[in-house]
């Protein structure tokens, strides 16, 4: 039987500990989940040069739920795959769970990675001709996870995505919504330290937009760390807290609900 239950460990139950094999990078204390320290970038030189961000600073902590917002161009995607150390600052510092990912070299960013992060985009980024199981499995493949408990975590993980009958379909043979559901699954496989996920309802309807925030929504009340990048006001009230960018500068921080407990939208359904 697997500890693993897809919603309610945060902590990552189920996944063997990270090493880095650099002891003094490890912490006892429980850091941020994100800590992001006077984080530049500057793209090009000369007169192409961009400040895509120009000093962000952010922590995060375990069980938040944030949503970033701002125009297009306001940096967000930059900020974004920084976080999910899929590219490097220009400047400043990044921790993810105490952890300097600056201080990574390139196989101990992947393991960070596969580890610590799930990830959800706007276009879904499914492996074609690879059905959902086989898409969710390959995060735990990556991981070195074996056949029979990857089979029964990712089944659990499609399970909680209300996608149990589906787990045999290829993803084009599922609707957009269902699609962004086993990205879900995928991105929740590896019990991740953090979800990290930009515009994820932008290619949906209104329909499947409700559906996967109310996945969300559920997981966040589970303890599970969001951080969720949307232009719409209508999604940013399912989030705890709401950081706004304008011109890669933070001009708002506002908090919506208490890190511990459910999310404002789940809190409004329960309240009479
Ligand atoms: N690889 C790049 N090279 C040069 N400039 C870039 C690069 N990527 C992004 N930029 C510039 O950095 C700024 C921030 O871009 P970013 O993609 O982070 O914006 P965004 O807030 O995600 O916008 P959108 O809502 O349209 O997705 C923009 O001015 C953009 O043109
Ligand atoms: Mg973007």
């Amino acid at each position: 039987m697997t500890r693993w239950d897809g919603l309610g460990h945060p902590d990552g139950d189920g996944v063997q500990p990270v090493s880095y094999g650099v002891a003094a990078l490890e912490d006892s204390r429980t850091p941020p989940v994100l800590d992001v320290r006077e984080v530049r970038k500057i793209y090009g030189d000369g007169d192409a040069t961009v400040h895509a961000l120009r000093g962000i600073s952010i922590s995060v902590d375990r069980g938040d739920f944030v949503a970033i917002m701002g125009a297009s161009g306001s940096g967000k995607s930059t900020l974004m795959n920084i976080l999910g150390c899929l590219d490097v600052p220009s400047s400043g510092n990044y921790l993810v769970d105490g952890t300097d990912v600056g201080a990574l070299d390139d196989r101990q960013l992947a393991i960070l990675r596969n580890r610590k992060i799930g990830f959800v985009f706007q276009s879904f980024n499914l492996i074609p001709r690879m059905s959902a199981l086989a898409n969710v499995e390959l995060p735990l493949a990556y991981g070195g996870v074996g056949a029979s408990a990857r089979r029964k975590r990712a089944v659990a993980a499609l399970d909680q995505v209300g996608l149990a009958d589906r787990i045999h379909h290829d993803p084009n043979e599922l609707s957009g919504g269902q699609q962004q559901r086993v990205a879900v699954a995928r991105a929740l496989v590896t019990a991740p330290s953090l979800l990290l996920a930009d515009e994820p309802t932008g290619n949906l309807d209104t329909k499947s937009t409700e559906d996967v925030l109310q996945i969300l929504d559920r997981l966040s009340a589970a303890g599970r760390t969001i951080v969720l990048i949307t232009h719409e006001d209508d999604v940013a009230t399912h989030a705890k807290r709401v950081i706004r960018l304008v011109d890669g500068q933070i001009i708002e921080d506002r908090r919506q609900g208490p890190v511990e407990g459910p999310p404002p939208r789940l809190l409004s359904k329960v309240a009479p």
